[in-house]
């Protein structure tokens, strides 16, 4: 006897990962992380991704327990490679934030078959100005950032960015494969 595939695992099989045509794979651009990801940005917003801008932020709380949720980009501060945001200062994630001021930003760009992984410390930035004294703005200082581009080939590109006293190391493109 064998089993039968649940609605949902037919449903996931029939609905493909990655289905979008890839972009070319990345020969050049900028080697700052903050500035190749402004142009991977900007490349989405040009192609009318719905919420582009959209990041998920994923931070620990007190107890070292993990957390995430989406909020909105602002601005991605040169050469400081700042990412900003803005939110309530009473809310969980800047309590969060306070206790803990370490996280995780990510972007996906499913048009492009593109993902980029920021992490670092997390600080108050109150010379970024917000609409209401309401929302604070905070800046992701990332110390490291991952960038990942999907290739027709299943070839996929990856490139990883790790801050430094004397700037930036990066590894330039390597190959990856993902399983399945
Ligand atoms: C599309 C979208 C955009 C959002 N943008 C923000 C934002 O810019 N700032 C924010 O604090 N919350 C934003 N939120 C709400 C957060 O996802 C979250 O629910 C809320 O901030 C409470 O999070 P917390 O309990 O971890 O503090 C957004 C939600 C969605 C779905």
């Amino acid at each position: 006897m064998t089993d039968t595939p649940s609605p949902l695992v037919r449903a996931l099989l029939a609905h493909p990962v990655l289905a979008a045509p890839a972009y070319p794979p990345p020969d050049h651009g900028p080697t700052d992380p903050a500035e190749l990801f402004t142009a991977w940005l900007l490349d989405a917003l040009a192609a009318g991704a719905p919420d582009a801008q959209v990041l998920t932020l994923s931070t620990v709380d007190a107890e070292g327990r993990p957390d995430a949720r989406v909020l909105v980009l602002r601005d991605v501060e040169l050469p400081a490679a700042a990412w900003h945001f803005w939110t309530e200062p009473d809310s969980p994630k800047a309590r969060q934030l306070a206790a803990r001021p370490d996280a995780a930003l990510t972007a996906y760009w499913p048009a492009q078959g593109r993902q980029v992984r920021l992490r670092g410390p997390v600080r108050p930035s109150p010379g970024c100005t917000t609409p209401s004294p309401a929302l604070h703005c905070y800046a992701l200082h990332a110390a490291q950032a991952e960038f990942w581009q999907a290739s027709p080939d299943r070839h996929h590109l990856r490139r990883r960015h790790t801050r430094t006293a004397g700037g930036w190391t990066d590894t330039g493109w390597t190959d990856t494969r993902l399983p399945g």
